[in-house]
């Protein structure tokens, strides 16, 4: 049965506008996941979804988690973090950290990631050689479990398909600066530390991983937190307040992850190694924050002692002490550190827009 000229005309252009009607949607909208990528993630408090307080048993409280769980989660944020909206828009359930021994699912992948974490020194817990230990071990029990006939443990076929998400570093810049290292000294350690992600991705690959989402560090020279530290404004502070230096260490350090991008790329060839810039998201959503609906971008939403910062080392979020903005107001930084759940909403929608990213490949790709 032929269509009609004019109807294989309609249809054609029905297709078209259809098309593009998707195209222009939002991706998270869009996101037609047969089967959800099992994913794996390392890294620290940008991505920790409980791996803290799994593994030392250290306390995270409430209000942290008030917005979205009700409950703390051991999630440095008042909700989601961006990881979780990452897997809400491939439709799949957030992930348990790797540490967390009750009420863990573990078909979807895990959660290496830990607050803190860096990549040096190595063979602490919880550097990213050791949650690259931890996925070895996670690994080879797994693939025990499949043989033993479970069905609920992933696969090697799982593992070769899966999503390896990498988000680490910040620490290794901030803590040397915390360290008093001076600028030039904290530049000299970003070779090391981008030799370790290296390797860590290398490691991946070897096991058969060839799916890798790679996120850059953020402007941590605008966290509430380093600018209270940072009293004696010897450093010098850019136009929207964030100290210099510190960015300048984190765009240096952003600019050698992009290359090691591209060197991977060249020497595995069948690998997909996507790098999101963060940093350029977070700084616009601090540069440009009322147009983004927010206000005092460099004041804690949970914390203590008011303007500018709000932040009290010794008073964090969580500490009976500490006070917290009224919920729904329109803060960026949760607790001087972190980012709320709805500053998470804009960066995730932006990081899903691809316009962020090398290669442009959207998140849902690594759907099955
Ligand atoms: C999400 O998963 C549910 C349950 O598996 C399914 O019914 C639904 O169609 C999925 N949605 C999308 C957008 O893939
Ligand atoms: C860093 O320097 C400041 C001011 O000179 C000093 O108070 C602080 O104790 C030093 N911190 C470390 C870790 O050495
Ligand atoms: C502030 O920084 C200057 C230059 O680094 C230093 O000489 C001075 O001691 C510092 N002041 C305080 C209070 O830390
Ligand atoms: C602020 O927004 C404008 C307009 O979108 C943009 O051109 C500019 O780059 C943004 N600023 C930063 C620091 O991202």
């Amino acid at each position: 049965m032929a269509l009609s000229a004019s109807h294989r005309f309609f249809f054609f252009f029905f297709s078209l506008a259809l098309v593009s009607v998707l195209l222009t949607l939002p991706h998270s909208v869009v996101a037609q996941c047969k089967n959800s990528p099992v994913i794996f993630n390392f890294g620290d408090s940008n991505s920790d979804t409980g791996g803290l307080v799994a593994g030392l048993g250290f306390p995270v409280n409430l209000p942290n988690g008030r917005t979205f769980f009700g409950r703390s989660t051991g999630r440095l944020c008042d909700g989601r973090l961006v990881i979780d909206f990452l897997c809400q828009s491939v439709n799949t359930s957030f992930l348990s950290p790797y540490m967390e021994s009750l009420g863990s699912t573990f078909s979807n992948g895990a959660n290496f990631a830990v607050v803190g974490s860096s990549t040096l020194p190595k063979y602490v817990p919880f550097a990213l050689n050791i949650q690259v230990m931890q996925f070895l071990h996670f690994k080879s029990r797994s693939l025990e479990l499949v043989t033993a006939g479970s069905g609920k443990s992933i696969s090697d076929e799982g593992f070769r398909g899966a999503l390896y998400m990498v988000d680490i570093g910040q620490n290794d810049l901030a803590d040397s600066f915390a360290k008093n290292l001076s600028y030039v000294q904290v530049i000299k350690l970003i070779p090391s530390v981008l030799a370790e992600i290296k390797n860590a991705i290398t490691v991946l690959y070897n096991q058969g991983g060839r799916k890798f989402w790679v996120h850059n560090t953020g402007p941590f020279g605008c966290s509430p937190q380093k600018l209270s530290l940072v009293q004696n404004h010897s450093h010098n502070l850019d136009t929207y307040g964030c100290i210099s230096s510190y960015n300048a260490a984190a765009k240096v350090f952003n600019e050698g992850l992009l290359h090691i991008c591209q060197e991977m790329r060249s020497e595995m060839k069948d690998a997909t190694i996507v790098h999101v810039d963060i940093y350029s998201i977070k700084y616009d959503l601090i540069a440009n924050s009322s147009r983004y609906g927010f206000s005092s971008p460099l004041s804690a939403c949970c914390g203590f002692g008011g303007p500018p910062y709000n932040y009290n080392i010794k008073v964090p979020c969580g500490q009976p002490a500490s006070q917290v903005c009224n919920e729904g107001s329109p803060s960026i930084s949760w607790d001087g550190i972190h980012y709320t759940e709805a500053a998470n909403t804009i960066i995730s929608s932006k990081v899903l827009s691809m316009a962020y990213s090398t290669p442009r490949i959207a998140f849902d790709f690594f759907c099955g």
